[in-house]
């Protein structure tokens, strides 16, 4: 495939990703592409979710969709497609079940099942199995034609694993724990094999036109202080000390690194230490604690609004953005932060809510002149 693309004509979000001072504060949402759009729906028809992530014209048609339709108000794409491609990827099965989410019909269960030694000794080329993603991607850039950037992503080794031995979503999280607890190596071993698949799968999403990366760790906040030192932030630092190299190796420009933590407040220290270049806060965060916390290390937040704001009035949107900007110190700094919001945007919110709250964005960071 042709791996031309026309120049960006919005490049604030890789600007602040950067550390830059920036005009206007860049805005994306997690899950801006999804359930809460009619036109999803209608685009998706009875096709079965992950035959989406694998059709590069219906996945790059959904990544469109919500820069079609908040054109103007939104300054990246982020690519359709699911962080469980990679166990996939991996040979095992993954389905997605209508209303209620992943299942994998065989998950890990103890490390002598058999299966683990499979997962584990399995070659596992990426640039093979995730190619339909690569080529969406690239598609998504021709379509996009420079008006945002868009964002390529992965889940985190310790998320991945989380659904890989939990067979699906959970509340409990028995099965993981057990695994820590009982089995400590043979997890980290696995761990570890997860991150350098991750770090190639994020470098061919770079060459195929990704220019951002973000890493989901969307359980991070199930393990205490002292697990997640064990279990996700060695191979969180890992992607982001092996991606910048690896982009080298294939001679790539570097990209801005996103990592997204959810839950996992008490080690925001850590992670500003980590290599990436953003962070992303959810809602369990106030703004001026994370800002003091950074200092005057040359890290980007990014959030972190309850999404279920969403649900709410105008008037509470509002107070929630001139909280937000406030508590990012927008008007003093103009530089490190992303707008977002805390978590992925949730199914039944109305679209036109959403553009409410990009628009009170604008109107409450537009310095004068602009
Ligand atoms: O717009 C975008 O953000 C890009 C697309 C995207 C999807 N999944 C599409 C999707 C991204 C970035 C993801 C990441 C993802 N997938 C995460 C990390 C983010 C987070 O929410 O914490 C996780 C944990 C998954 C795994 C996953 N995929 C779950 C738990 C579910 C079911 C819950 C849900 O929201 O529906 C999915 C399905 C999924 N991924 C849908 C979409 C649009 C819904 C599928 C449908 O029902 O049509």
């Amino acid at each position: 495939m042709d791996h031309s693309f026309a120049p960006l004509k919005n490049d604030l979000i890789i600007r602040a990703a950067w550390g830059q001072k920036v005009e206007r504060p860049p805005i994306w949402v997690m899950r801006q592409a999804g359930r809460y759009l009619p036109e999803y729906h209608q685009a998706k028809g009875t096709h079965d979710f992950f035959e989406c992530c694998r059709d590069p014209e219906i996945s790059s048609t959904l990544t469109l969709q919500p820069i079609e339709r908040f054109a103007g108000l939104i300054d990246a794409a982020i690519i359709f497609s699911d962080i469980l491609v990679i166990p996939q990827a991996m040979g095992m099965t993954v389905e997605m079940v209508d209303k209620k989410g992943p299942h994998f019909p065989n998950p890990l269960r103890t490390p002598d099942d058999g299966q683990y030694a499979e997962v584990m000794n399995r070659d596992v080329d990426v640039s093979k199995e995730l190619d339909y993603v690569y080529k969406a991607i690239t598609m998504t850039r021709k379509k996009l034609d420079g008006r945002v950037p868009l964002i390529g992503f992965c889940g985190a080794p310790w998320t991945l694993l989380c659904y890989m031995v939990e067979g699906g979503g959970t509340k409990m999280f028995k099965e993981i724990k057990t695994w820590i607890y009982k089995y400590p190596e043979e997890t980290k071993a696995l761990l570890q094999k997860i991150s350098e698949l991750c770090v190639e799968y994020l470098a061919l999403q770079v060459k195929a036109g990704a220019q951002l990366v973000q890493v989901f760790d969307s359980w991070a906040g199930e393990l205490s202080p002292s697990s997640f030192k064990k279990f996700s932030q060695p191979y969180l630092a890992y992607i982001a000390q092996h991606l910048p190299p690896r982009l080298e190796e294939m001679g790539l420009e570097p990209v801005p690194m996103i990592v997204f933590p959810k839950g996992a407040w008490y080690a925001l220290n850590d992670v500003c230490d980590m290599g990436y270049n953003v962070i992303g806060l959810d809602w369990l965060h106030s703004p001026e604690e994370a800002v003091k916390i950074v200092g005057d290390r040359p890290i980007v937040l990014q959030g972190n609004a309850d999404p279920g704001v969403l649900y709410g009035s105008h008037a509470s949107i509002t107070e929630t953005v001139q909280e937000m900007v406030k508590g990012f110190g927008w008007a003093e700094r103009k530089q490190g932060w992303i707008v977002n919001l805390g978590h992925g945007i949730t199914p039944f919110v109305n679209p036109e809510d959403l553009r409410f709250y990009f628009q009170e964005i604008h109107r409450l960071t537009k310095t004068e002149g602009q």
